[in-house]
């Protein structure tokens, strides 16, 4: 039987319970707007390997963990992972960030590096400030370093919130999963330089940096100091998608410890979801959809909800675009036992999400379970949250609305993939809604509720 379509939903929801948490749109700035918001996965996460970035034969780094700054037998910069190039500097070490030159003695000659950890990708790289790393001090030197306006005891980390941050996806898989792995072990007793910011960024995820620095961050371009340090760590290193590898990481550290400081920077309570939900709430876990309001959109949502309340889920909606007000968000995500979202860079807010929750990741029609795969299941494993996902059939799917029923894209996805990533985004991810069939969404919350744990 056919669902009706174009039917009007409801205006106004029945159910009580449910509160329409709209979260401001980060579209609202114009520049993200252009770059991102018609495009929430950028050109290069589609090429992303399959297999993992990070071999382990390969970059192997030797060495006490956590000395990996101080190995003098490693030149100045080397490649931590295909995606990673970190330079690292013990002496007298001058930064003028202004004008992009770091000046260090000793060093045995010039060095150009971006501190991204997305180095295999020049659209990323394309905006990431380039910085050289001049020698000075040395017999053959001819360079004249600035005096020293600001003297640092600790170490200087530098590292940019260009390339694709600003995007969620990106800020935690390029940025910030990979400065807590190379930084979380120097105690807070490091100096954070940031290049490229903007300053909502900056704002936004400042809470994060007062975890893993005791000093303010130094937005290092646009700064007219040159600051001294005794040592210098320049980029950070990558291991997987949103992931750490502990073997590798100094200390050991994992993901689970990375939740753990962003439950600390956020104030959440809750570190474990639980089949009972949240205390006080009449033994029905919450269940947070997350809403899209342009592309892939759910088209039901408000019958979603009722059935999930029918379903004994309470029910919260939310559309995680503007992070202006990113700890109530994270307060929220924090609440859920159950999030589900169709794929898009939401669905990075499950670094909120307490371990064993559930993350059920809606998979438009279209054969995009590779992309699926590495954005978003491979790191939930990291994550300690446990995976569903959810396939969009065609009758589920707004595009049977705009082709004829044996039309190319509906017939042989795998075929429009081979024209590459304009083609599977125009074709799967711009121009798609779902509609989805409630029998089958209130048979996966139950497969989800089945899935967490009892208290
Ligand atoms: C919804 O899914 C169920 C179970 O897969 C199926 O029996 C039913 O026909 C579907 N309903 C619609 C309207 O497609
Ligand atoms: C989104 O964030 C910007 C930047 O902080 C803010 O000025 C704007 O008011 C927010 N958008 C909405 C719709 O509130
Ligand atoms: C890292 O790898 C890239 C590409 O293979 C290479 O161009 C670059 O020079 C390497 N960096 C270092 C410091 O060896
Ligand atoms: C300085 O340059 C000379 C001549 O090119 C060279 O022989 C010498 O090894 C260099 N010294 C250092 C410390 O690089
Ligand atoms: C240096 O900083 C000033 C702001 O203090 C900025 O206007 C200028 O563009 C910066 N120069 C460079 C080369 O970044
Ligand atoms: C979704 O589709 C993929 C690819 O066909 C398949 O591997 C996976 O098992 C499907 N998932 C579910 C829950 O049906």
């Amino acid at each position: 039987m056919k669902q009706p379509r174009g039917r009007q939903e409801p205006r106004r929801v029945g159910n009580a319970a449910m509160v329409v948490t709209m979260v401001v749109s980060l579209c609202v700035l114009t520049y993200i707007k252009a770059r991102y918001c018609s495009n929430p996965f950028p050109k290069a996460v589609a090429e992303v390997e399959v297999d993992e970035d990070y071999d382990s034969t390969r970059y192997k780094l030797t060495g006490p963990v956590g000395e990996e700054d101080f190995d003098p037998s490693r030149p100045t910069c080397y490649n931590t992972s295909k995606r990673s190039e970190r330079c690292a500097a013990v002496g007298d070490i001058r930064v003028d960030g202004n004008h992009s030159r770091i000046y260090i003695s000793p060093l045995s000659r010039e060095w150009r590096t971006k501190p991204y950890a997305r180095r295999h990708d020049a659209v990323a790289m394309d905006d990431v400030r380039e910085f050289t790393l001049v020698p000075f001090g040395g017999p053959n030197d001819t360079a004249v370093p600035p005096l020293c306006t600001r003297t640092h005891s600790v170490p200087g980390f530098l590292f940019s919130s260009g390339g694709f941050a600003g995007n969620l996806y990106h800020d935690y898989a390029d940025v910030l999963v990979p400065l807590f792995a190379s930084t979380n072990h120097l105690g807070g007793e490091v100096q954070f330089l940031l290049a490229d910011i903007k300053d909502w960024w900056a704002d936004k995820f400042r809470p994060l940096f007062r975890q893993l620095s005791r000093y303010d961050v130094i937005d290092v371009n646009n700064d007219r100091e040159v600051h001294c340090f005794p040592r210098i760590i320049i980029g950070s290193t990558f291991h997987r998608a949103m992931g750490i590898d502990p073997s590798r990481s100094p200390g050991g550290v994992t993901v689970a410890d990375f939740k753990r400081l962003l439950r600390r920077a956020f104030r959440l309570e809750r570190a474990v979801a639980s089949r009972s939900g949240a205390p006080r709430r009449r033994d029905r876990p919450r269940l947070l959809i997350i809403s899209r309001k342009s592309s892939r959109r759910f088209v039901n949502e408000r019958a979603m909800a009722r059935a999930a309340a029918a379903a004994r889920f309470d029910v919260r909606i939310a559309e995680p675009d503007n992070h202006t007000d990113m700890p109530n968000f994270a307060r929220l995500v924090n609440s859920a036992d159950v999030m589900m979202g169709v794929h898009g860079a939401g669905l990075t807010n499950m670094v909120f999400l307490p371990s064993r929750a559930v993350l059920v990741q809606v998979v438009p029609f279209g054969g995009l379970e590779w992309l699926t795969r590495v954005t978003f299941k491979d790191p939930a494993r990291d994550m300690d949250v446990t995976y569903m996902e959810y396939n969009v059939s065609l009758e589920e799917s707004s595009l049977r609305d705009l082709y004829p029923e044996d039309h190319f894209y509906l017939k042989h996805p795998y075929d429009v993939h081979k024209k590459g990533w304009d083609a599977i985004k125009t074709v799967y991810l711009d121009k798609q809604n779902v509609r989805l069939n409630l029998t089958r969404f209130t048979r996966t919350l139950e497969q989800a509720r089945d899935l967490l744990p009892t208290p």
